[in-house]
């Protein structure tokens, strides 16, 4: 029995999850898995009604459970940065989901804005470091609003946190079996400090107990380039939280937008996080337009995470099914379907193995 932790939160989070739930009840009757779900209020709403961002308790709560769904987080009327702040990055940092897994794949039918590119040439994933870097909160400020004002934000690297990070990454190249290339995307020309100690980890790990995985290097500006010129050339990517978070996005967009990009927050062999990473789409809430997708992908993850690697099959050749057969465009409002029917077509074809 997985016991599941459902966080809708803000916006179209609630109602992607809701198809991602119904998809998943489908595998569930498919493949023969029993799980439970367990709803929590976190997001704006309650933080505007109550006041509290995220209760004290979230996380040892949290951490009762074997995975959690979730929605987005963000919400108008809040200043951006309290909930990202509070609930996202808090959640990432006390259950220490130190791996932010994010395949870049773009299913046949599914339109990508890079011209002479197809299906062959864009399946990778990117391994972000999720825990570290300039995310930590490291740094300050002096004499703020002053003509002196000093503004100092600082990336923190460990070696623990690093060679984790890379160990993960090398392990999941080789379970991939596809090139047996680990790409570590760094800027070891200008940030000589950090990616130092990455380039040495990677490296040392590498040539300990990686001998099969070819090690290769890009520098993040260049990175840029090749997933626009050559997505063909990468297999893994592993690289630090920040650059991670910039090189997904264009990764979303080349696999054909958020309604399609989904990924976990993992702490192996913990609870971790699953979620679209789109965020909460304010202004399509409630009208039924935005693609669910992504979300049902974030299921997929999660079942994939959870051992139940059938029914994440099923669902992931469901998603490719309905991509390349039914729907007209990944984008919101011009998917020639409602959220919830393209939930049920996805459900559909869950049942019916397409
Ligand atoms: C993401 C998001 C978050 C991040 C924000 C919302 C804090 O952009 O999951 O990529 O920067 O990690
Ligand atoms: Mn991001």
């Amino acid at each position: 029995m997985h016991k599941i932790a459902v966080l809708g939160g803000d916006g179209t989070g609630p109602e992607v999850v809701d198809e991602a739930l119904k998809v998943l009840n489908a595998a569930s009757r498919a493949c023969g898995f029993k799980y439970e779900t367990t709803p929590f209020d976190f997001g704006g709403d309650r933080y505007l009604r109550t006041g509290e961002v995220l209760p004290e308790s979230a996380a040892s709560d949290l951490r009762q459970f074997d995975a959690i769904l979730l929605g987005a987080i963000g919400h108008p009327d809040v200043k951006p940065g309290i909930l990202e702040k509070g609930i996202l990055l808090r959640l990432r940092f006390e259950l220490d989901l130190y791996i932010n897994l994010r395949p870049v794949k773009l299913y046949p039918g599914v339109e990508t804005p890079l011209s002479g590119k197809g299906p062959e040439h864009i399946d990778f994933v990117v391994v972000r470091e999720n825990t570290e870097g300039l995310y930590a909160g490291a740094g300050g400020q002096l004499r703020r609003g002053t003509p002196h004002e000093v503004a100092v934000q600082e990336s923190i690297n460990t070696r623990m946190g690093v060679e984790r990070c890379l160990r993960y990454a090398f392990d999941y190249t080789r379970k991939r079996a596809r090139n047996k290339t680990l790409t570590l995307c760094g800027k070891t020309n200008v940030l000589t400090y950090a990616f130092d100690l990455w380039e040495r980890a990677f490296h040392e790990v590498g040539e300990a107990d990686y001998k099969d995985i070819k090690r290769d290097y890009a520098h993040v500006d260049a990175t840029c380039m090749w997933m626009v010129k050559n997505p063909e050339w990468f297999d893994v990517i592993v690289t630090d939280n920040m650059f991670g978070d910039i090189i997904t996005d264009l990764g979303a967009m080349i696999q054909g937008g958020m309604g399609i990009a989904a990924g976990g927050n993992i702490h192996p062999g913990q609870v971790s996080m699953f979620e679209p990473i789109g965020g909460s789409a304010p202004k399509y809430t409630g009208q039924g337009v935005i693609n669910p997708m992504a979300a049902i992908a974030a299921a997929q993850m999660m079942l994939a995470e959870l051992g139940e690697s059938a029914a994440a099959d099923r669902i992931e050749s469901a998603i490719a099914y309905v991509a390349a057969n039914k729907l007209k465009s990944m984008n919101a409002g011009k998917m020639g379907y409602t959220t919830s029917q393209v939930g049920d077509l996805v459900a559909d074809a869950v049942a019916t193995a397409k």
